[in-house]
């Protein structure tokens, strides 16, 4: 399959490239920009010939080879620094094509003779972008119908908005760049090279605020890359299917599901792969879920063909582990070191042969790691309760650890849902902490809070999917949330419920919007509708009197408030 490699120098928008692209149907790899490319870079010559893996169907090459181009990310840091991270310099004698990207571009004009100085003052945001001249002649930036068109044809005319964030600028071009744009504020802002299928740029396409963004990624792709579109959920699946079934044989294997969306995708693609008498699943109540939740997740799976459902009820344990408990770090650790516990017996309990793999739903996004990390590529385990876990540990030693998500973004994962047929209300679920419930209950957690909770949630989360966003039929107030759901706090206060005083719980509600977790922003509400979802709430769920909205954003806190 044809695919685009970008090393990630620690950008924040390093994932966005991957996934835009990917939207345009072409798969691509993040590596660490420091990573040793020996063994996966064509050897000299010209692009495009000497590329590995550009014949055959996508299925049948599955992930090997095929890298038709290269994009430098971004990166906090500076071409100067002592530790600038630098990509491995057979990149340049490859004969791929090459696309910088804000530091990679600066990175490349440096590591070819240019040379690069700080801004009197860092350009951040929508800055305008004159195109100077017209790049014809090089492959690619123009191509008709490739969208890039209309982006070349007026040199001197086209400006179009570009999104900025740079604290240095080129000073002096590597021999052979010709700048092709420039920013209103008089900065190179484009940069193709006269012989080489080399590009720059200094702003972010990849960012959805940047002004025909795509296109231009577009252009790249298709017009200088060459690449042919192979990716697709399709391809995905057909190519999985094949690679699990030749790992596995008739090895059982057993999968640790949570109810949400990645591991019942993961489950999904195992029972639709292997015979489900094969396939065991496992799954921990621990009495910190939301209403309804064990049943729900119990139904889908069955619905999906589960023959082999554990469904492990240790809810007294929880609780009697969480008593007298306050801080939150003491209880998160309870809870991980509980799970690691009950894992171990309940695995040891089915009996299956030494040899199961264990499978888990980690995504692409849980295995890089970016910024402050780059080149040490750590490994990070998904959920909190299974970092460090032995069990995970010991079976990735003996290299029977299957993660058929693991070259998923999430909204990629959602899509392979719903082509596996994972009803809608998983697909569109909100993500949910690995400690429930317990991070959501400040101070000691308790059965009977819990149940208060539960109830409270379910309200505000029934109300949420009920409710249309003002001015969009049919789009939900929960499908417009990345995560919504209410906190109990320790407090109770005093209010009065027809003639008679009540002092009932205070019950925060939080919603935000995000795009993956790493930051988020509070949800504007229309008044009304928090103020009818208040009510409904103290009418509905005697024990709490009093309801607030969370308006703080990420940073400085987080999403959970615990
Ligand atoms: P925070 O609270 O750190 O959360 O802003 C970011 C996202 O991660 C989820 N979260 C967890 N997920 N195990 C998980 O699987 C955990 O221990 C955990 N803690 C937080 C949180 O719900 C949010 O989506």
């Amino acid at each position: 399959m044809d695919k685009i490699l970008i090393l990630d120098f620690g950008s924040q928008t390093t994932q966005l490239i991957g996934r835009r692209i990917r939207e345009l149907g072409v798969y691509t790899e993040i590596l660490p920009g420091d990573a040793d490319l020996g063994a996966v870079l064509p050897q000299g010559g010209e692009s495009g010939g000497a590329v590995p893996g550009t014949a055959g169907s996508a299925a049948a090459e599955g992930f090997a080879g095929g890298i038709r181009g290269i994009i430098l990310s971004g990166s906090p840091a500076s071409v100067y620094d002592p530790d600038a991270p630098a990509p491995d310099r057979r990149i340049y004698a490859c004969g791929l094509p090459l696309l910088g990207i804000c530091y990679g571009l600066q990175k490349m004009n440096v590591d070819n003779g240019g040379e690069v100085a700080p801004l009197p003052k860092r350009e951040y945001g929508g800055v305008k972008v004159r195109v100077l001249r017209d790049s014809t002649g090089k492959p690619g930036m123009s191509r008709p119908g490739v969208s890039g068109g209309r982006f070349n044809k007026r040199p001197g005319k086209e400006t179009f908005t570009a999104w900025m964030s740079h604290g240095d600028t080129l000073t002096k071009l590597a021999p052979g760049f010709t700048e092709v744009g420039r920013s209103e504020t008089g900065y190179p802002a484009v940069l193709v090279h006269r012989e080489k299928p080399w590009y720059g740029l200094q702003f972010h396409p990849e960012v959805t605020h940047c002004e025909r963004g795509q296109e231009i990624l577009a252009s790249f792709v298709f017009g200088i890359c060459r690449c042919r579109r192979g990716w697709s959920m399709e391809a995905y699946v057909e190519t999985m299917r094949g690679d699990l079934t030749a790992k596995v044989g008739d090895t059982p294997v057993l999968l640790l599901v949570s109810g949400g969306v990645d591991s019942t995708a993961a489950a999904a693609l195992l029972l639709k792969t292997l015979p489900a008498s094969r396939v065991h699943l496992m799954y921990m109540d621990t009495g910190l879920m939301r209403k309804d939740e064990t049943t729900q997740i119990k139904a889908a799976l069955e619905k999906l063909g589960a023959e082999h459902l554990h469904m492990v009820s240790c809810g007294d344990e929880f609780f009697a582990a969480l008593k007298g408990l306050e801080d939150p770090e003491a209880k998160r650790k309870v809870i991980g070191d509980l799970f690691i516990t009950i894992q171990e017996r309940e695995v040891a309990a089915l009996g299956l042969p030494s040899s199961y793999f264990l499978a888990q739903g980690t995504l692409y996004t849980d295995l890089i790691e970016s910024g402050a990390g780059v080149g040490k590529k750590a490994r990070v385990i998904k959920c909190h309760h299974n970092v460090g876990s032995p069990l995970v540990e010991a079976k990735r030693q003996e290299g029977r650890i299957i993660e058929p998500l693991d070259r998923l973004y999430k909204d990629e994962v959602r899509a392979l849902g719903r082509l596996l047929g994972v009803e809608e209300e998983t697909v569109r679920r909100h993500p949910f902490p690995g400690p429930g419930l317990a991070v959501r209950i400040l101070g000691e957690v308790t059965r009977e809070k819990c149940a208060v909770l539960r109830e409270a949630d379910a309200v505000f989360i029934g109300e949420l999917k009920k409710r249309p966003v003002p001015g969009k039929r049919g789009v939900s107030l929960y499908d417009s949330i990345w995560q919504a759901f209410a906190v109990l706090l320790p407090v109770r206060s005093v209010g009065v419920a027809g003639d008679l005083r009540r002092y009932g719980w205070v019950l925060a509600l939080r919603a935000v919007t995000s795009a993956d977790g790493m930051t988020a922003g509070v949800y504007p509400f229309l008044a009304r509708d928090l103020a009818e979802i208040a009510t409904l709430i103290t009418n509905t769920v005697k024990d709490i009197g009093r309801v607030c909205y969370d308006i703080s954003s990420k940073p400085p806190a987080t999403i959970e408030w615990e």
